[in-house]
């Protein structure tokens, strides 16, 4: 070995040390302090977003002061600009941006919006809203949204105009001109390639931890988002990036993946749902019915109350990047199980049998979490059911089966201070796939019921509401006025809702979906790119003040500060007013489970046909699986 091989080995052995340990798929034993608790109570922020934030805020408030200073300029009065930039402390106005599910329509649409607030967008700071993007402070995602949102944070905080300006180019992240479900056409050995060392790899998972279908499913993604990665980041970790310079420094956003837990032994998902977050350091949730967190970096490791069973051993790996994602879009899983098998060939079926009997059979739709981190911890209130701390496994779904797609609740932490919040939204509500507010509906009432005792919301009206006055068509801003919210459990962030709408192109395509050309990709981005800044600030140029005035209104409430004439003009455009048009007519509303990767409360049993999936190439996929499986 020579010295430039030498050091290779080195640099490489130093960068593997961060990912899976074996540099597997497969988790493993990694050594741990004795005395480590794995678990704390979710009472406040952890240490480690408390230090993280020290680096970010000085980022994010200069990125944000030019924004606002651009999009102000033209403003007669400049004071209030400079009052909420001027104190000589880091904090600026809290951004926070979240993306919701709606499958690939959700990542395409969604990458038009989030590219709309970067200024690495060409014409984003001409005709956009560039520069929000670098002045926010948290960007969660959930399902479709966490792919979009993952696949920026995990490439090292790539911007959705280098993945479009690579579209061509080999190996580009998201090439699903040829999807997972419809192998025909893309270069099958390599696909078939893919999927023999997916299936070894999950089997070998499921020898020491109980494997899920969200393991092939979130493996199987994973080429699609890190196609740059050895086998598409097999042993890429969730907690990798906390040593990546690019988060470590404070130069991105705070990423959260939103995902819903769900009671062994049961289906029905619920606003009662808990819900979890994962962030860089952390999984768990702030919900009084479970109240924890855990490192996500030692997720699989056995423990009772946050203590390893075995001193000084703890399991390093588990937290795979597309394992994560994956967790966060397990519908996609109702969608395979529920394929018509009918018509296939008797040995296809018993291969499908065959492999799906190690895998866990009685509960399709979800990702385990085997061993449970947060057995026997303590930290639930007595009037909640503690079964989530009482079973061996954690048993995960799509974030959006509780109905609330975009992810909302981690910003709604008193906590985190968040004082403005982006709610990106390209969930298929109606019988057209647009939304229509129900996810925030579904947050709102979140507040008001059992599990929504420490969060606050602004007042939405009904969904007939938003449908009536277009509050569904066009970006709509809610809790303009803090003094009309003292009511609530704290005076929540202003809500600037961005929903998806047709501009350029017809946006609203299925869930189901799961290909789309080059050339449909790129409308879809550019649709969402034109939805969030009013068709490129053509139908309102005073738009982007509008933004700038919305990000300011919680300091200037609080300075008590006067309010710009630009502003108030702005809050009489885009503020709900307070009015509720319902007339008692209920709109036709898309009750299906395909409805955003999200079905509402009461579809979430099983039934239910859906209208928009072709049963054929998924037929073709699954078939296309087991048999691969059926090689070994
Ligand atoms: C975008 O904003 C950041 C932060 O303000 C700045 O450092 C960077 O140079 C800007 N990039 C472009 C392409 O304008
Ligand atoms: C400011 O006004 C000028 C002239 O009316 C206009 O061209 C420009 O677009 C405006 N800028 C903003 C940020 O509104
Ligand atoms: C920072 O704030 C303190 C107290 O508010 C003030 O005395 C000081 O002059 C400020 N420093 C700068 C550089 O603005
Ligand atoms: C709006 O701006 C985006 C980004 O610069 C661009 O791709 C798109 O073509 C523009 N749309 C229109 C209608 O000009
Ligand atoms: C991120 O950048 C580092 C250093 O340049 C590189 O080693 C790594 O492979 C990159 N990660 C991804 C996912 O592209
Ligand atoms: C485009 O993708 C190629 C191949 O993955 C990569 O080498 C190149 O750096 C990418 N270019 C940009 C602008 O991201
Ligand atoms: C949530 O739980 C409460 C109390 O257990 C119950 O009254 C309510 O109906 C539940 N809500 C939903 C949507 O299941
Ligand atoms: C927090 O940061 C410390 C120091 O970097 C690290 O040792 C620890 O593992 C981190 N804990 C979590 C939960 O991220
Ligand atoms: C399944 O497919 C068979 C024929 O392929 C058809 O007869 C049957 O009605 C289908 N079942 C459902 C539930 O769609
Ligand atoms: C895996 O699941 C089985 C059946 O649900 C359970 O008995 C077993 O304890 C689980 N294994 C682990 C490691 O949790
Ligand atoms: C009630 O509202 C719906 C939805 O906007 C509308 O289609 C319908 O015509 C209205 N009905 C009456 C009686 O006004
Ligand atoms: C805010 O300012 C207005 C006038 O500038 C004043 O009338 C009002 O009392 C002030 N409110 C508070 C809470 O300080």
């Amino acid at each position: 070995m020579n010295f430039i091989e030498s050091l290779l080995v080195l640099v490489v052995a130093g960068l593997a040390a961060a990912w899976s340990p074996k540099n597997s798929y497969v988790p493993s034993t990694v050594n741990c302090p004795d005395d480590i608790v794995l678990v704390r109570e979710a009472n406040g922020l952890s240490d480690n977003e408390t230090e993280w934030l020290k680096r970010r805020r000085p980022i994010a408030k200069e990125a944000l002061h030019d924004f606002v200073k651009r999009a102000t300029k033209n403003f007669s009065d400049n004071s209030l600009v400079d009052k909420v930039f001027s104190g000589n402390d880091s904090h600026a106005p809290v951004v926070a941006i979240g993306a919701s599910g709606g499958g690939y329509r959700a990542m395409l649409s969604g990458a038009g919006m989030i590219s709309a607030f970067d200024n690495r967008t060409r014409g984003a700071d001409e005709h956009g809203l560039g520069g929000v993007l670098q002045g926010a402070t948290y960007l969660a995602g959930l399902s479709g949204g966490n792919w979009l949102t993952g696949t920026l944070a995990w490439n090292n905080w790539t911007s959705v105009q280098t993945i479009v300006d690579n579209t061509t180019a080999d190996d580009s992240i998201w090439d699903i001109s040829h999807s997972l479900v419809n192998p025909d056409g893309v270069n099958v050995f390599g696909t078939a390639d893919h999927w023999e060392h997916i299936f070894k790899t999950v089997r070998q998972k499921h020898k020491t931890y109980n494997a899920s279908l969200t393991d092939l499913w979130g493996r199987a993604l994973s080429y699609d988002f890190f196609p740059s990665l050895y086998r598409g980041g097999e042993a890429y970790t969730w907690s990798t990036l906390r040593d990546a310079e690019v988060f470590e420094n404070g130069s991105m956003p705070f990423p959260i993946s939103v995902a819903d837990g769900r009671y062994p032994g049961t289906s029905v998902i619920s606003l009662n749902a808990t819900v979890f977050e994962f962030n860089p350091f952390e999984m768990g949730s702030w919900d009084p019915s479970l109240r924890a967190f855990t490192d996500v970096k030692y997720l699989g490791t056995k423990a009772v109350d946050g203590k390893p069973e075995k001193k000084g051993e703890c399991v390093a790996g588990y937290d795979n990047v597309g394992f994560i994602m994956g967790t966060s879009s397990t519908l996609f899983n109702q969608f395979l199980l529920r394929l018509n098998t009918t018509g296939m060939p008797r040995v296809v079926k018993s291969i499908i049998s065959h492999f799906l009997k190690d895998i866990s059979k009685n509960e399709d739709d979800i990702a385990v979490y085997s061993p449970n981190p947060f057995l026997n911890t303590s930290y639930v209130s007595n009037d909640y059911t503690s079964s989530l701390v009482d079973s061996k496994d954690l048993y995960l779904v799509d974030g959006g089966e509780d109905n609330e797609n975009i992810p909302l609740l981690p910003f709604l932490q008193k906590e985190r201070g968040v004082d403005v919040i982006f709610a990106l939204d390209n969930s298929a509500d109606t019988t057209e796939y647009w939304p229509d507010g129900s996810s925030l509906v579904a947050t709102y009432e979140r507040q008001f019921g059992k599990m929504g005792k420490d969060i606050a919301f602004p007042y939405v009206p009904d969904v007939e509401t938003f449908v009536a006055e277009g509050l569904n068509t066009k970006p709509t801003f809610f809790g303009c006025d803090a003094q009309n919210m003292s009511d609530l459990a704290f005076t929540p962030p202003l809500v600037v809702y961005v929903p998806n709408s047709r501009m350029s192109y017809n946006g609203n395509q299925s869930t189901f979906k799961l290909s789309y050309s080059d050339n449909e990709r790129l409308n879809m981005i550019k649709n969402g790119f034109e939805a969030t800044t009013r068709n490129n600030l053509t139908d309102d140029s005073n738009f982007a003040g509008c933004v700038a005035c919305a990000i300011m209104r919680r300091s200037q409430e609080s300075m008590n500060a006067t309010l710009p004439k630009e502003c108030k003009q702005c809050f009489q455009d885009y503020c709900w007013n307070g009015h509720i048009s319902h007339n008692g007519t209920k709109i036709q509303h898309n009750d299906d489970y395909t409805k955003s990767a999200s079905p509402s409360a009461t579809s979430s049993s099983k039934g239910g046909a859906s209208n928009s999936y072709s049963p054929r190439s998924g037929l073709s996929l699954f078939a296309f699986m087991v048999t691969v499986a059926g090689l070994f």
